[in-house]
């Protein structure tokens, strides 16, 4: 059985106080009302990161993570955090590729096929996001892009490197608009995803590495998402700021 996961990234929003209000009511909600061993992945800035760790600690069904980390190990990169410090307080995961930073900040697969070696050498697990945009898919190359993705920033990886790696598919087009993939749309690409993956290593680490949609996902379509084959938990961005809606998410694995 694969991991199910729903990781919620919280982006550039939530002051310090704010977050910390957000996540004990997630916690609290988890604990009264998860009954499933899925687990919740809240992804803070920075700031928050070590409150949220020590507010965590030893309940597994809630893990915390960064949002980006830098591909150094450490040294004169002002500004930039490592990601030996993100695992040093206690976080287990980092987003890695989000399509805002590839947009916004030139992240290319190259430099992300660096992070995610770092994240790996210390301990954090990458949550790997790869998507089209919608001019790529209208131009019928989205399986190109993914393809392209995959090869350049996880392919390099050891077949046992696998077991600490999560995947997202979020198509550019379905963040933050409302418009979601469809069911069919997502299951289809997180097939092609799994089938490249066991072409390029074997079945059975095809079948064991969770892979996540991101992408408009509420507690309305989760439900039908979450019930393809390929799709194990989602990568939630402005529902994951609702304590109620993003339990609720997580609750679609009851
Ligand atoms: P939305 O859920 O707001 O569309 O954001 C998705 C996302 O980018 C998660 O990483």
């Amino acid at each position: 059985m694969r991991k199910k996961i729903v990781a919620g990234n919280w982006k550039m929003n939530l002051d310090y106080t704010d977050g910390l209000s957000l996540f004990s009511e997630v916690i609290n909600m988890v604990k009264d009302e998860v009954t499933g061993d899925q687990q919740a992945v809240v992804c803070s800035p920075f700031i928050h990161l070590h409150s949220l760790a020590q507010m965590a600690k030893g309940y597994h069904k809630v893990a915390v993570g960064a949002q980006n980390a830098h591909q150094a190990e450490s040294g004169a990169y002002t500004g930039e955090i490592s990601t030996k410090m993100i695992a040093s307080v206690g976080a287990q995961y980092v987003i890695l590729g989000h399509s805002e930073r590839r947009q916004y900040f030139g992240e290319t697969n190259e430099l992300l096929a660096k992070k995610t070696d770092m994240a790996l050498k210390n301990q954090l697990k990458p949550i790997f996001c790869i998507g089209e945009t919608l001019e790529e898919r209208q131009a019928e190359k989205h399986f190109d892009v993914i393809k392209q993705q995959l090869v350049e920033g996880v392919f390099h990886l050891e077949a046992v490197d696998f077991d600490k790696l999560v995947l997202a598919y979020e198509p550019v087009w379905a963040i933050g608009t409302g418009v979601t993939a469809s069911a069919e749309q997502a299951q289809e690409i997180h097939a092609f995803i799994r089938k490249e993956i066991a072409e390029k290593y074997d079945q059975t680490v095809a079948d064991g590495i969770t892979i996540l949609y991101g992408g408009s996902c509420n507690p309305k379509n989760a439900a039908e998402l979450f019930a393809k084959e390929d799709i194990d938990g989602g990568l939630i961005g402005g529902a994951s700021l609702k304590s109620r809606d993003f339990v609720d998410i997580l609750k679609t694995f009851n």
